[in-house]
């Protein structure tokens, strides 16, 4: 993929800069910010231009569509850099698209491919200094949209704020990764907005994800709201199982995010020769194997958590920990799509791009 330039867009730089004062070895995930942020107003039914300037707190009226209906959706990517110092995205097209998926199904106005994919271009090259050498070090992009325009009526906005900031970033969780699986609370239902990046379905997490939290577990995998019988996706990722040396995962559906990071997982096992199948992941049948030894690993993968292999699993009041293998294929995958991202390896998919 080639990137687009935006035709015109301002950019207002920082009188400093503050990446002198970032600890880049200690970083903990989403917390520090560069010295830009990207703004892009629509407004009379269309896309202002758009300006990069310092990173600050903006003014938005406290009617805004944002507060009162959650009217917003956002994006997760990451800048790698290589050893000769480029500076690389991973699939870009592939969250441009779907930004504007989510984009349609919440009512909100979709953003042209210069905007976003030439947004991005123009302020990761600005910030490339942030962008860390070696493997784990990462600028994390958000890409977002906020409905700001006033008045309390439950309708979709008219005006609205796409912006892009900038994180350093290493890894999303520190230390090892327990779930629980979910018996009560659901993600998402038919019909819904499971299959947008909404804000609203990352908020509604956040009380059973609590909940799981004060029990010792990082992370809910969720189930089908209709039956609780299908193990679907985890909070902040999608989750394979791995039964023998057969690698299993929901296949994706209006209740499940089609992940980047899960679908290159899918590619690159199939390209390796790893069984992998998309289908129903039905709880019975990983209770099953993990009583029976089979279930060898369970791994989230999505662009914060990267892979994140899961050490154990809580289903109806019984924890199941997974075996410690020497060969995992969580972690060969990991490797692989790794040695992309970093251009350590052949990227025969063309799925990098550089900035
Ligand atoms: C990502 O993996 O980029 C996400 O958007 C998940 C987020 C909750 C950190």
């Amino acid at each position: 993929m080639m990137l687009k330039t935006p035709n015109e867009i301002d950019i207002v730089r920082a009188k400093s800069s503050k990446i002198t004062e970032v600890d880049f070895e200690n970083l903990s995930f989403g917390n520090i910010f560069t010295d830009h942020m990207l703004v892009c107003d629509f407004k009379n039914g269309k896309w202002e231009k758009p300006i990069i300037k310092p990173y600050e707190p903006f003014l938005i009226d406290p009617s805004a569509k944002v507060f009162h209906y959650g009217q917003a959706i956002f994006e997760g990517m990451k800048a790698y850099k290589d050893n000769q110092d480029d500076v690389w995205l991973f699939r870009p097209d592939e969250n441009f698209h779907r930004f504007n998926k989510s984009a349609s199904r919440m009512a909100m106005p979709e953003v042209p491919e210069d905007i976003f994919i030439g947004g991005l271009k123009t302020i990761v090259d600005l910030e490339r200094d942030w962008v860390k050498k070696g493997l784990g070090n990462t600028l994390y992009l958000r890409p977002f949209m906020i409905a700001i325009g006033s008045g309390v009526i439950a309708q979709p906005s008219t005006q609205y704020r796409f912006m892009i900031i900038l994180s350093p970033a290493r890894s999303y969780y520190q230390g090892e990764v327990k779930v629980i699986i979910a018996e009560h609370y659901s993600r998402a239902a038919n019909g819904g907005i499971g299959a947008a990046k909404a804000a609203g379905n990352y908020s509604a997490q956040f009380y059973p994800q609590k909940l799981a939290q004060e029990k010792g577990f990082q992370q809910i995998i969720w189930t089908d709201d209709a039956t609780h019988t299908k193990l679907e996706e985890a909070g902040t990722m999608n989750v394979f199982f791995r039964i023998n040396d057969t690698i299993i995962t929901a296949p994706v559906s209006e209740r499940i995010l089609d992940g980047v990071t899960r679908k290159s997982l899918i590619a690159l096992a199939k390209r390796e020769g790893i069984n992998i199948e998309e289908r129903d992941v039905l709880v019975n049948e990983i209770v099953k194997a993990a009583k029976d030894g089979s279930l060898k690993e369970i791994f989230g993968a999505g662009t914060a958590a990267v892979v994140s292999p899961i050490v154990g699993f809580q289903y109806q009041e019984h924890y199941y920990e997974l075996p410690k293998l020497e060969n995992s294929l969580a972690m060969h995958l990991k490797e692989e799509i790794t040695k992309i991202q970093y251009k350590l390896a052949d990227d025969t998919f063309g799925w990098t791009v550089k900035i």
